[in-house]
């Protein structure tokens, strides 16, 4: 693999660790004869069979060419030695900051509002509203057409010295209803330091969250709490106790006016 990715690099320099990163088994930056390569890679499962990794870098190699104002761009992709890796350009930038008055907020809400505002491409195929399905008998009210990233963690924003950003690790983009978007990211608000109202707060300014029946609201708040509790039984993955609590934390602000209808 190494070797397959020198043809394409050039001569291979270093090679240093990507942080930030919560799922990929590599992520990297090579610094080949012809620069810097930001690559991320899965080993698959047999040479027939692709795995969760591997799926997950095929579904943003699809993705890539539809979101060029957002994504970094897609360079090469290599399989060999039982591996698939994946070369993008490198993007020279620092992860956002979401806490209250971060000034990156604005950049988060810009990418949201023009997420929003674009068709979902055909490549898109995951619907997010499966994630919750086998928790509720009716999930159809998260279910719709809009692009979601649905995992704008502060990781996955890049913001460069000249304020260009980058939304990166579009694996598990999907379609469905746009004000979910905003839903995923309040967890992530709260995270940065904004009390669960403040969090709420903020995402009124986008009309898709406005329109959302707030009993709607409650219910995805509530089954993402219990899909988390369901995940982090399931295996101990280091970001699970994170996103469990953060939901939790949300969840129980929730409860209040409106007890979730199970
Ligand atoms: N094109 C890129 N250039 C530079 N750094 C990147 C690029 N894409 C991602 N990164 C950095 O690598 C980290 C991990 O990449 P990401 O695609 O988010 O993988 P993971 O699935 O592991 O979260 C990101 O949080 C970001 O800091
Ligand atoms: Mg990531």
């Amino acid at each position: 693999m190494r070797e397959a990715i020198a043809e394409r690099t050039g001569v291979i320099r270093n090679v240093q660790e990507a942080l930030g990163g919560s799922n990929s088994d590599l992520a990297v930056v090579v610094t080949g004869a012809s620069g810097r390569t930001f690559v991320k890679a899965a080993p698959k499962v047999s040479p027939d069979e692709d795995g969760r990794q591997v799926r997950a870098l095929r579904r943003e190699v699809a993705i890539n060419p539809c979101v060029p104002e957002f994504a970094p761009r897609l360079l090469w992709t290599v399989e060999t030695g039982g591996w698939l890796a994946v070369g993008s350009e490198y993007v020279e930038g620092r992860e956002a900051d979401y806490s209250p008055g971060s000034p990156d907020l604005a950049a988060l809400t810009e990418a949201i509002h023009h997420l929003q505002a674009i068709p979902c491409p055909d490549p898109v195929v995951m619907r997010v509203e499966r994630r919750w399905e086998a928790l509720a008998d009716d999930v159809s009210p998260m279910a719709g057409n809009a692009l979601l990233h649905t995992d704008l963690n502060p990781n996955n924003l890049l913001i460069t010295a000249d304020q260009c950003v980058y939304v990166v690790d579009w694996a598990f983009a999907s379609r469905g209803a746009p004000w979910v978007e905003v839903g995923q990211v309040i967890p992530w608000l709260i995270h940065a330091g904004h009390a669960p109202a403040e969090a709420e707060q903020w995402a009124m300014q986008f009309p898709s969250w406005m329109d959302a029946d707030p009993v709607i609201i409650d219910r995805y708040v509530y089954l993402t709490a219990e899909r988390w509790a369901q995940i982090s039984a399931a295996r101990a993955a280091p970001n699970v106790p994170v996103n469990l609590s953060l939901a939790r934390r949300w969840a129980s602000h929730r409860q209040g006016p409106h007890q979730p209808n199970r």
